[in-house]
């Protein structure tokens, strides 16, 4: 008949360990002919839409002329193999489909590490996974860097049907390897591209290092200086210590060591020498020194200092403009000091003109505040000759306003 050349369809399915697997076998064209799944051990698991095994797991989906579906629930590795779906012509025409269960990758394991290690010592980490089928691929990162070529190995488990995968990273710990993350990674297709990952952080124990920072590059006499040890090592070394010239600090008082710091203040020239900083943990100690040479205070500074000092009284004035034809000259001469001398001669002149201003305008401002007060004087008394008669009074108020007017004269001439 019409169905007489067809076979019957079906498709290879592969399910994850504990997952459901569909099988489907269809007919296109079908005079009632019956169709049948059987399992690998050829039991019959459905013959048309009737239940064959006692399997809870297996149960119907579609059932018709032209289709027969069953599913697997709760998918075991013993469920593997080679079903078949047989369609009931004469002869018979059958059809295989191969259901492939995948084995789930164990979480993974870093098995070999002790903490701490010392640098130098070698350390070999091995990252372990069962229950993979096919084997799983394993790789370690450093920090999220791949670690290539690293050996490994593949076992098969006693079940005969997955796999135990181990990874061995061999090397010698470096102090730069302390606080590294260390992580091995299983990737599987079974695990849907998100990959099982183990983590380990190393922790390396080392000698310290050290290193001495000063403050100053210029140290002078009476300025104070910090010097900083920094120190590095695994344990931290903690405190450090601080020696001048292989002995104890001679002036605590001046040397004051906080924490890491050692501040020297009011600088002294008997500060000069060899300052030590030893830095020592449970693996071993490391120093470094700093020579310390303190120079005299430089002058050239000393005329700028004074400036902010200035005032308002009259005499400073005149200080005032020397120290900053002063300043003036030597930011003039800051590259040639002996030049100095040729340029004193128009400065003289300069300071002449200068000097002359302003005491003129001393003396006008003198000359005007005395008649000034001589006015209010003068108001002074033709208000109280309205009030009384006390002209004698008046007469040496007057004398004393005069006074005044001479005693300015004598600090005009002074000035001059
Ligand atoms: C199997 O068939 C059932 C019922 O039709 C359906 O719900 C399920 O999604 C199918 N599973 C797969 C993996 O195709
Ligand atoms: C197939 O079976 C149906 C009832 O299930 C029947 O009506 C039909 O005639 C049958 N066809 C053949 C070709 O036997
Ligand atoms: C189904 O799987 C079997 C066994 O793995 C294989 O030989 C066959 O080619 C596969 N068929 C298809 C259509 O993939
Ligand atoms: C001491 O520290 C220096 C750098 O600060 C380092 O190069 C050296 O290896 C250290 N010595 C020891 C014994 O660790
Ligand atoms: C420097 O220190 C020495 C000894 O501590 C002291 O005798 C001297 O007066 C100091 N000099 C100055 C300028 O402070
Ligand atoms: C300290 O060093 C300075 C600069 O080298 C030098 O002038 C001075 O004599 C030294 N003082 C002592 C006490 O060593």
């Amino acid at each position: 008949r019409d169905n007489q050349g067809q076979f019957p369809l079906t498709q290879n399915v592969t399910v994850v360990e504990g997952g459901t697997a569909n099988l489907t076998c269809r007919v296109d064209q079908n005079d009632n002919t019956s169709l049948q799944w059987s399992n690998p051990a050829q039991q019959t698991l459905y013959f048309d839409d009737k239940k064959a095994l006692r399997d809870n797991r297996i149960e119907l989906v579609r059932a018709s002329w032209h289709e027969l579906s069953i599913s697997v629930s709760d998918v075991s590795l013993s469920d593997e193999g080679q079903y078949t779906c047989s369609l009931f012509t004469m002869p018979v025409k059958t059809s295989k489909a191969f259901l492939t269960v995948l084995g789930v990758p164990e979480k993974p394991q870093i098995s070999g590490f002790t903490s701490p290690v010392m640098e130098g010592e070698r350390m070999q980490l091995t990252c372990k996974t069962s229950g993979s089928k096919p084997a799983a691929d394993i790789r370690w990162f450093k920090n999220d860097k791949e670690i290539k070529d690293v050996k490994y190995l593949k076992e098969e488990d006693a079940n005969r049907r997955t796999f135990t995968v181990s990874s061995t990273l061999d090397f010698r710990a470096d102090r730069s390897d302390d606080g590294a993350v260390v992580s091995c990674r299983v990737d599987h297709e079974s695990l849907n591209s998100t990959p099982q990952i183990a983590r380990q952080v190393l922790e390396i124990h080392y000698t310290p290092s050290v290193k001495i920072i000063s403050s100053s590059l210029w140290p002078e006499e009476g300025q104070s200086i910090v010097l900083t040890c920094e120190s590095k090592g695994k344990p931290l070394p903690e405190p450090v210590l601080w020696t001048k010239d292989g002995g104890e600090l001679p002036d605590p008082e001046r040397m004051v060591v906080n924490g890491r710091d050692l501040r020297i203040s009011f600088l002294n020239k008997t500060d000069n020498g060899t300052y030590r900083c030893e830095a020592t943990n449970p693996i071993g100690q490391n120093s470094t020194e700093y020579v310390l040479i303190v120079h005299d205070v430089s002058n050239t500074l000393l005329p700028i200092i004074v400036i902010p000092s200035l005032t308002t009284a009259t005499v400073t004035t005149t200080v005032a403009l020397t120290t900053s034809t002063a300043t003036s000259a030597t930011a003039i001469n800051t590259r040639d000091p002996n030049a100095l001398a040729g340029q004193t001669a128009p400065d003289h002149a300069l300071i002449g003109g200068i000097v002359a201003v302003v005491v003129f305008v001393t003396l006008c401002s003198i000359i005007l505040l005395g008649r000034y007060l001589a006015r209010h004087k003068g108001t002074y008394l033709t208000n109280e000759a309205k009030g009384a008669e006390d002209a004698p009074d008046a007469d040496t108020a007057i004398i004393n306003a005069e006074g005044s007017q001479v005693n300015a004269e004598e600090k005009k001439e002074y000035f001059i």
